[in-house]
């Protein structure tokens, strides 16, 4: 149930983002549709069905056309689209020459925003999203949601990966089960929300280390909100914006359908690659955590079946994986 306050929020929102849209319709937005046009190849129809839109190179651009509008300076400092300056005595607003996301909730509304820089140069942050609040709490939004339940349902399986541009490069693509967790670390909320629609989840975050390993903890979140997760590595380097667009959507469907991992054989893996299967204590570590990823899960006939999986995979006892399982199952009791 939504105070007053909180409907009032709502309706700015829908007001900032349909104020970003036209912006980057307008000759202001020149630099914006150029960018996701060329530098980011999306069509028309993606720019529309996801609502982007731009925010110029100007400090009041948005703080000016709210007030025209009538929207309580309160409201547009409540949701983080103007921040004040140090003095606290003038306001500027926050999203400034970026590309803009609006973010959805699952129904289809507002709930905030993410911007990115269109400068290549490190000094800004890439993305900035608004601030938290309890209309937008990033942990427990999935980007793309609204747009890919349908067919994440029909489909029995969401393809999980970490941003914003992979989203709409694979829905572009046809893809439209993509969904992201924006930014690299899944929680056990976001798995919640997958699981009211799909058992099956395949994993693709971006081929560098820190995706690799947000992956490795990804899975036992997954797995402890009963969801079966799959793993794509992806070519190094790549996210799946970058292989898609370059490669198109039957070598994504080819590669995908080849490459396609069980997270067990992913941790593997990732351990054989990390150099933790080199010698006996840092392999014995390494079984450790990957028993400690089938404690995870909550039915007791399945974690019997992935460790027997696992016994014939590393050539163990099933006794000696039972043994440490027992343990585990001990800590998370
Ligand atoms: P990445 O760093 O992988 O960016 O972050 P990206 O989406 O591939 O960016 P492009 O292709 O250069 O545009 C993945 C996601 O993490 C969140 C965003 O949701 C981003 O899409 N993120 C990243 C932030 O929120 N802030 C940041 O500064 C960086
Ligand atoms: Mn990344
Ligand atoms: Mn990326
Ligand atoms: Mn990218
Ligand atoms: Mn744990």
């Amino acid at each position: 149930q939504k105070s007053a306050h909180e409907e009032s929020l709502t309706e700015t929102l829908r007001w900032a983002a349909k104020f970003f849209r036209g912006t980057l319709e307008s000759d202001a937005g020149k630099l914006g549709s150029i960018y996701l046009a060329e530098k980011r190849g999306l069509s028309e129809k993606t720019i529309k069905t996801f609502g982007l839109g731009y925010a110029p190179d100007a400090w009041d651009h948005l703080f000016t056309a709210a007030k025209r509008a009538g929207i309580p300076q309160k409201h547009l400092l409540d949701l983080g689209l103007i921040s004040a300056n140090k003095q606290g005595n003038s306001w500027f607003d926050t999203f400034r020459h970026r590309v803009i996301f609006p973010i959805f909730s699952v129904g289809g509304q507002v709930v905030g925003f993410g911007g990115r820089t269109l400068e290549s140069d490190p000094k800004a942050p890439k993305y900035l999203n608004s601030q938290e609040s309890k209309l937008f709490e990033k942990s427990k939004l999935l980007y793309g949601l609204h747009a890919a339940k349908n067919e994440i349902r029909r489909m029995e399986n969401a393809l999980l990966v970490e941003g914003y541009m992979d989203v709409l490069a694979l829905h572009q693509a046809g893809m439209t089960n993509a969904v992201a967790s924006c930014g690299t670390s899944l929680t056990r909320y976001q798995a919640k929300i997958l699981r009211r629609y799909t058992s099956r989840v395949l994993f693709m975050y971006d081929a560098d280390r820190a995706g690799q390993k947000s992956m490795m903890s990804g899975i036992d979140i997954l797995l402890a909100e009963n969801l079966t997760p799959f793993v794509i590595i992806l070519p190094e380097g790549d996210d799946p914006d970058s292989f898609v667009s370059r490669e198109g959507r039957e070598k994504f469907l080819r590669f995908t359908e080849e490459k396609m991992l069980s997270f067990q054989d992913f941790q593997i893996r990732f351990f054989r690659e990390s150099g933790d299967f080199a010698e006996p204590d840092l392999k014995s570590r390494a079984i450790k955590v990957m028993t400690h990823t089938i404690a995870q899960i909550p039915d007791r006939i399945r974690r019997e079946l992935y460790l027997q999986e696992l016994s014939k995979k590393l050539g163990l006892t099933l006794s000696a994986l039972q043994e440490l399982l027992e343990k585990e199952e001990g800590a998370t009791e």
